[in-house]
């Protein structure tokens, strides 16, 4: 059965092919891929990232390099309007490395917060998970704001520990724990 995980106004579910025009609006923004791995995207490329997402993503975390990507589909228009990335890292360790974008016309609205928990609470309650990290960059507060929202821990700053679009950046390690993990809603 499908992965899809509700929450009061999104509905989380695995990326599908017509969802193409949606991620382009922002996988093509500057602002939106500054800090993530990804190019700014052209409607080709779209098309050839989602295919290969589709064809490798899993409903599971099970062994070591499974990951897991879900659109953010709003209920009310059904629009795409973010994603998360989870991987595991190590099935030893059960170490999952999670990972957020909202649209940049539907930020600052909370969706991130509501989305990134809901799928906090199901890897801590579907699969064999300790410990959930998010890798930052340090010039990216906001992102670092949502990880304490949703209370992890600033563990670690990394000085100039990547090599990332053409700068040196410094990386924040956030973290915690499934016994820390607080499934009530709060903000
Ligand atoms: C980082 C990022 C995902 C945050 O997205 P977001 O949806 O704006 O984040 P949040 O869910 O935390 O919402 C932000 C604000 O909405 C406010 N808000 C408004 N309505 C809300 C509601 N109904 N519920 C909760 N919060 C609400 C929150 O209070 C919060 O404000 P605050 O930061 O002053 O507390 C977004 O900026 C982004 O996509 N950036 C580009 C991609 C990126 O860098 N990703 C991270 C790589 S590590």
């Amino acid at each position: 059965m499908q992965l899809t995980i509700e929450t009061e106004r999104l509905i989380l579910r695995p990326l599908r092919v017509e969802d193409v025009d949606d991620l382009l609006q922002y996988q093509s923004h500057p602002e939106i891929v500054r800090y993530i791995p990804w190019p700014e995207r052209t409607r080709e490329q779209v098309v050839e990232a989602l295919a290969k997402t589709i064809a490798d993503s899993k409903d599971s975390l099970s062994e070591s390099g499974d990951f897991i990507v879900l659109a953010w589909e709003l209920k009310s228009t059904g629009k795409v309007i973010g994603q998360s990335n989870s991987g595991l890292e190590s099935t030893r360790d059960q170490l999952v490395d999670i990972g957020w974008v909202t649209h940049q016309d539907f930020q600052r609205q909370g969706y991130a917060f509501e989305a990134t928990r809901a799928l906090m609470d199901y890897i801590f309650k579907n699969f064999p998970v300790h410990r959930i990290i998010a890798n930052i960059d340090t010039r990216n507060p906001e992102s670092a704001k949502l990880a304490e929202k949703l209370g992890m821990r600033r563990e670690a700053e990394f000085k100039d520990s990547e090599f990332f679009k053409g700068d040196w950046c410094s990386m924040w390690l956030y973290a915690i724990l499934k016994s820390e993990f607080n499934s009530k809603p709060s903000r």
